[in-house]
Order: C-alpha cells, then structure tokens, then sequence
C-alpha cells in the first residue's frame, strides 16, 4: 500500500455514502479540515453535516451521531480507533483522515495519514485537500480547497522547520497559484503579520530568528528603519506592513538583518521564509496571508465557535467575518496574558522540563497555545508543560506539553512520553514529538511533572 492508495481508498468510501458526517478538531487545521471535506462532500452531491470537538475522547464520543451515515473523521481519530472499535462500529462505516500518531487495533479502518509514509509535514487538511482532489479532480473549487489547506498547514506549523511548506504541502499550495487563489512569495523576512503588523512591530516581534538589538526592542526596530529610510507609514498616515514594502525596501531590510545577525554570531539560515498570500482577500487584514488566517480560526475554534471559523473558510465575508475579527482581538489579548502571566510567574524548572500550573485562569482550549509562545521566550532546552483545570470537568486535569525542533533532534518525543505517563495512571494523551496534550485524573496530578520528566530524561540523547 502507498500513501495514494490509502487516500482513493479512502475518497472511493466517501463516494459510495449515502450520507456523511465530518467529525472535525477545533483549531485551524481542523476548521479548514471540515471546510474541505464538506464543499467536497456538497460538489459531489452527498449529503454531509459536521461536528467539531475540542477532542475525540470517551466523553465527546457521545457528539458522533449513531445513526447510519459514513463518519469522516478529520484530523482526530488516528490516535482513537479504540474508541470506534469499542462502539463497534465496523469498517465499512468509517474513514479517517488525520496526521496524528495512528494506533493499532483489530478492525481495519480506512485511514489516509501521511504519518507513516514519512509525510510528517502534512496536517489533516493537506490530507483532506488530497482525498477531495482524488474525489474529483476537475473540482470547481480546487482553487478555494488549497488556499483552505495552506491554512490548515501553515496553522499546524507546518511550515516552521523548513521556513516554509515541502512535499505534498508545498505541491498544493502550486495548486493554488496556478488557480489564482494563492501567491507563494519566496526569501521574504520570516515573521508573523506580514499583513497586519506595523513594521517595527513586526521586526521587534521576531523571535525566530532572534534578532540582537531589535527583538523584544521596538525602539530600536524603529530607529534601524529610520537609519535605512524606509518610511513607517503611507502619504496617507496609514501604519505599513511588511506586504507594503517594493523589492528594494524588503532588501535592505534583509541585507541590515543579517548584518546585524552576523555581527554578532548569530545563524541567519532562519532569516528568510516562503510566505502564501491570498490575492483575493482584501489588504491590510487577517485573511491576506495564511498564518494570520489560521490565528483567526483558532480565535474561532478555541473560543467555542468553530462554526464562525468554517463560515469564514467557505467564503463568508459579513457576519461570520465580522464575528471572526471580534474573536481574533479576543484570542490575542488571552494569549499575550497567558504569556505574561507565565513569564512573570516563571516555570518551575525540573531536571528536564520545566512546568507551570494556571489552574482555572486560562481555558483548557487555549494553554497549548500560550505554551508553545512562552517556550520562545524560556530555557528552549527543557520542553514547557501546562497544567490547568477544565471548567466542564473537575475530575480532569488538561495537560499540554511543547518543544522545539532543535530538542525533537535529540531525541525528545512529547507525544510517547505524556501517551506512557498518562496512561499510568488512567489518563490519555497524544499528539506529536513536538506538541502533545494529555487529560489525567485530578487526584493524580501531584507528581505528574516528575513522572514525564524521568521520561524525557531518558530520551534525551
Ligand atoms: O495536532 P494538533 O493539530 O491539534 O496540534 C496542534 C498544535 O500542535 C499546533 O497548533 C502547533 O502549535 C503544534 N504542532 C507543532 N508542530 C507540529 C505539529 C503540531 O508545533 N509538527
Ligand atoms: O491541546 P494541545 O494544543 O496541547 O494539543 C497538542 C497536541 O496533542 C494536539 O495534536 C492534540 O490533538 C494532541 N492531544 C491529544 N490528546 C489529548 C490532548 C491533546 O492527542 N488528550
């Protein structure tokens, strides 16, 4: 079997349903997952309704419907085919498309994940985006399901490692120049906001690369610009943006940069990045360019409206747009609190990790997020976890864990070692080496820390 075989196999089932239900993740990739799979699903005249949730555990299960149509799930559902298995349901009325960890069970569910074929820069909705494609390749809104992919993939980082997309991912977003829909521009800065963020904002932002003596210094950012005359905003006052700039203006910016960098050792092979534009959407706001576009959706999604997101996706540009701006200064505001509220607390900082508990200061739904932005700022050897309490369940404790490439190298897998300590101990995570997420019992959390601490001590190579 190859990883084409997986997703015809995959698309034939979704053909053959009489009826579809999409059972989707709340964060970008999975809005973008569900946006997908139901314009592919309304093209091709099946019915289909979906269902989002935070994630596919024994208490969510209940939202998948028992009723007689394909269940599609998307972006979960790798990690949980015991749960599938332990409804019974059989394999002619599942399909999964995901780019979790898969786990072994008895029944052969359908599945098409890039995981195993070595694809692991491929989130759920490049995978959906595929399956879509196989399901009619002369799609009518081929141009609209890549720009919703590239979403999906850069808002799952898709695009970090390699300072932007490869593989599969990389030949769908071509896809989606050749439509019209995206403009790929190569050897840009590589930074958050490039539509959006006034520039020295967007330079003193910039924490990878780090920049000596203009990241976390807005004076400084703004005095470099001045030295290079490049002006700070149009005849008309409006604040510029990175997408503003001409060639010569984003050159001696990149040309300073890296002055700057090697003056002072540092390696600028993270300086430059690909960036993906949408050309149709308009100037200036969070929808121009697909990092943006995803913080937006996780805005939606990890603020319990998931729905706002895939309103968005399938092209609603008044209400649910309107709605999807409100959430997104809502997120960002959140977010920067957690952040500050990390640093200024500190982590407590074990032998291999370090941790931190916000108890029921910050939604379960949102501390991934503010652990991975905090780790940016923090030891990067030691791999962030968070601890925090459910609001809709005190017997759980949420648990997220992050970690850098650099960390994934030497050995570090997030995923294995919060699966091993939480199944200890009756819990359940997953996730990826690099961002994992765990729910364990709350009479179990003393000691949790210490216990995937020895764990990643004895992966570390
Ligand atoms: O897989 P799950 O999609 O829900 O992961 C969500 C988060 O995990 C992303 O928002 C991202 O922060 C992190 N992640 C990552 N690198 C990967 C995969 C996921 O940082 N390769
Ligand atoms: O929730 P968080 O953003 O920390 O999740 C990081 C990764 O861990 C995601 O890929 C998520 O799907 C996974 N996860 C999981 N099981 C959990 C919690 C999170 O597989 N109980």
């Amino acid at each position: 079997m190859t990883f084409e075989d997986d997703i015809r196999a995959v698309a034939h089932q979704i053909q053959d349903a009489d009826a579809v239900t999409v059972i989707s993740h709340i964060d970008a990739d999975g809005i973008t997952s569900e946006a997908i799979m139901m314009q592919a699903c309304t093209d091709a005249e099946i019915p289909a309704k979906s269902v989002f949730v935070r994630q596919l555990e024994p208490m969510t299960m209940k939202y998948v419907p028992e009723d007689s149509s394909l269940k599609v799930f998307i972006d979960l559902g790798a990690g949980q085919q015991n749960l599938m298995e332990e409804r019974g349901m059989r394999t002619e009325e599942v399909a999964i498309i995901d780019h979790h960890i898969t786990q072994n069970v008895e029944t052969p569910y359908l599945q098409a994940n890039g995981q195993p074929y070595g694809h692991t820069q491929l989130s759920a909705a490049g995978v959906g985006y595929l399956v879509a494609k196989e399901m009619n390749p002369r799609h009518p809104h081929l141009g609209m399901l890549a720009k919703n992919a590239v979403v999906g993939n850069v808002g799952d980082m898709m695009a970090r490692e390699h300072c932007g997309l490869t593989g599969p991912a990389r030949e769908i977003a071509a896809d989606g120049e050749k439509a019209g829909t995206i403009e790929i521009l190569q050897r840009q800065f590589n930074s958050y906001g490039i539509s959006t963020r006034p520039l020295r904002i967007c330079l003193s932002y910039s924490d990878d690369p780090f920049i000596p003596g203009i990241s976390n210094n807005e004076l400084k950012a703004e005095t470099f610009l001045r030295k290079l005359e490049i002006e700070e905003r149009t005849a008309g006052g409006r604040q510029r943006v990175w997408e503003d700039l001409d060639q010569d203006e984003k050159s001696a910016i990149i040309n300073g940069l890296a002055q700057q960098m090697l003056a002072t050792g540092q390696d600028i092979s993270r300086l430059l990045a690909e960036h993906y534009i949408f050309p149709e959407e308009e100037r200036g706001t969070p929808l121009r360019n697909a990092s943006e576009y995803a913080t937006m959706l996780n805005a939606c999604g990890r603020w319990a409206r998931p729905r706002v997101g895939s309103a968005v996706c399938a092209g609603d540009r008044a209400q649910a747009y309107r709605e999807g701006e409100e959430m997104l200064r809502h997120h960002k505001r959140i977010i920067r609190e957690m952040m500050e509220y990390i640093l200024d607390t500190g982590t407590i900082a074990l032998s291999h990790i370090q941790h931190i508990h916000v108890r029921d200061r910050f939604p379960d739904t949102i501390v991934g997020i503010g652990a991975g932005m905090a780790l940016s700022k923090l030891d990067f050897e030691k791999p962030i976890m968070v601890l925090c309490y459910l609001n809709d369940d005190p017997e759980l404790v949420k648990v997220s864990m992050r970690t850098n490439t650099r960390m994934v190298e030497r050995g570090i897998d997030l995923q294995a070692a919060l699966m091993a300590a939480s199944e200890e101990i009756g819990g359940g995570g997953g996730g990826h080496k690099i961002a994992a997420g765990a729910y364990i019992p709350r009479n179990a959390e003393e000691g949790f820390a210490e216990r995937v601490n020895r764990i990643i001590a004895e992966q570390r190579r």
